[in-house]
């Protein structure tokens, strides 16, 4: 029972008692409204410190514009804030000590730099975000990755046997991308699973297994949870994200921060993409202590250096994907096909177009589309087929040749045009290991422009989000 003589931090202490589930609360007296109390459980709060004024939010892009300093508070934590300062305290009223940090990204970041859409602006930025997820990584003597914030050393780095990694949405696809460098370069098993289920399959745990959770938010509550869950247990959880000192940063035991800067629109690119290059660093690292030789550290370290260049030559494709985007935008739906290297971002391609667009799109396996969606090719469902010149190239193309001859429509996107598709988009070429990356660009441009061609709201895509810190 809250009291009539409970001062505000007493009463929303006594109160919070009888709260069950995840909240994160901001509670106001109007007869003392020089004091706010906060409360996090699971969903993120954020103090800012000003001159004479305090902040609290969700979110750090919320403050960005009054301070750069913040304080993030941590689940079960409170926090009294008044004009002059704060203080910390537990559930059980134990006082906590909080240090504040620099948040190292600025307004600028948040204004859409004339561009229609932030969407836009994310997309464009890639050249240089990319660039700055590598910047100062890549060593040239040794061919090897500078990492860190892994905080291994090398004998510990040789000694796991699986990698598991773990994402929700295009972070979990990005760790697909992910599971397939780490296996091509450093001969690890790897997978991916989406961590809103890994969290609720009492996971087995395994001391051997290295475990990567990704998120851009580093709030994104599944995610987290399955971090903690895997941490209770006695698993080494690296991160890979964006937000520096978010949930997820604090509670992994080392990772890889993006430095793509904040991500506003609500669907995923600048990350995706960023998240992609940390896991060809990572699986260089992991590479290079095993049996990757140099001779493929110098080829995948030269091959990472020539994305960002790679990104903006395919920017400059941007009124050809525009055209193709308006002649498929009314389709009643799109398939998506890739084969391995293909298939996350035949995944990733269909799940920008389905959030932003609302057009449905569906990513099959190419080799799966004959063991049953093969039924769904008709005219009216057009496919675009992820096809780089790998060694799978021939299979490919045999798929698109199957695609065919039930009428349906292709549009393909690779390193060469095919008389097989109806439309072609053609990106430079890296290493086979690499491509994936810069294959993602072009289906991000185009989902773009199927989603203004349809009016939609780009940016704020209906009934989503751009942190998920609910369950
Ligand atoms: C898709 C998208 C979402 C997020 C997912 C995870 O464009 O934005 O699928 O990728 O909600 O978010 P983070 O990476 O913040 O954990």
């Amino acid at each position: 029972m809250v009291k009539e003589t409970d001062s505000l931090r007493e009463a929303v202490l006594r109160a919070l008692k009888g709260v069950v589930g995840t909240y994160g609360i901001a509670v106001i007296d109007a007869q003392r409204p020089g004091e706010i109390v906060v409360a996090r459980n699971g969903s993120p709060i954020v103090l800012g410190l000003g001159e004479k004024e305090m902040f609290a939010a969700s979110d750090v892009a919320a403050l960005i514009r009054y301070t750069r300093q913040v304080v993030h508070l941590e689940d079960g934590e409170l926090a009294v804030i008044k004009a002059d300062g704060f203080n910390t305290f537990t559930s059980d009223a134990r006082e906590t000590a909080k240090e504040p940090f620099t948040v190292d990204w600025d307004a600028g970041h948040y204004d859409n730099g004339g561009y229609e859409h932030y969407l836009l602006k994310e997309i464009s930025e890639q050249p240089d975000t990319v660039a700055r997820t590598l910047r100062g990584r890549i060593d040239d003597r040794f061919h090897i990755a500078h990492l860190g914030g892994l905080n291994m050393d090398a004998r510990e780095t040789r000694s796991f046997r699986r990698v598991k990694i773990i994402g929700c949405g295009s972070a979990y696809y990005s760790g697909q991308m992910g599971a397939q460098l780490i296996e091509e370069l450093a001969r690890i098993p790897a997978d991916a699973e989406p961590a809103s289920e890994f969290r609720y399959r009492s996971p087995v745990v395994e001391p051997d297994t290295l475990y990567v959770a990704i998120s851009q938010s580093g709030e994104t509550y599944d995610t987290l949870a399955a971090v903690q869950e895997l941490k209770r247990k006695g698993g080494r959880v690296l991160g890979i994200v964006n937000t520096v000192g978010s949930a997820i940063a604090r509670e992994t035991d080392g990772g890889i921060y993006l430095h793509a800067g904040p991500e506003v629109s609500v669907a995923s690119t600048k990350a995706f993409t960023s998240t992609a290059v940390a896991f060809a660093l990572l699986a260089l690292h992991l590479g290079r202590v095993r049996d990757l030789s140099p001779a493929d550290g110098r080829r995948i370290c030269e091959g990472l250096r020539r994305l960002p260049e790679q990104i903006k030559e395919i920017l400059t494709l941007e009124d050809r994907i525009k055209e193709l985007a308006k002649k498929y935008a009314d389709s009643p739906g799109m398939m998506f096909v890739g084969r391995v290297r293909g298939y996350p971002v035949a995944r990733e391609g269909a799940q920008k177009l389905k959030e932003i667009s609302y057009v449905h799109a569906e990513a099959y396996p190419a080799s799966e589309l004959k063991h049953g969606p093969l039924a769904l090719i008709s005219p009216e469902l057009p496919t675009v087929a992820i096809v780089p010149d790998d060694e799978l190239l021939d299979k490919n193309l045999t798929t698109l040749g199957e695609i065919r001859a039930r009428h349906g429509r292709i549009l393909m996107v690779g390193h060469r045009t095919s008389e097989a598709a109806d439309d072609c988009i053609v990106v430079p070429k890296n290493e086979v290991e690499l491509d994936p990356i810069l294959l993602t660009i072009p289906l991000q441009l185009f989902a773009y422009h199927a989603a203004v061609a349809l009016e939609r709201d780009v940016d704020r895509p209906r009934n989503l989000a751009k942190s998920v810190t609910v369950e």
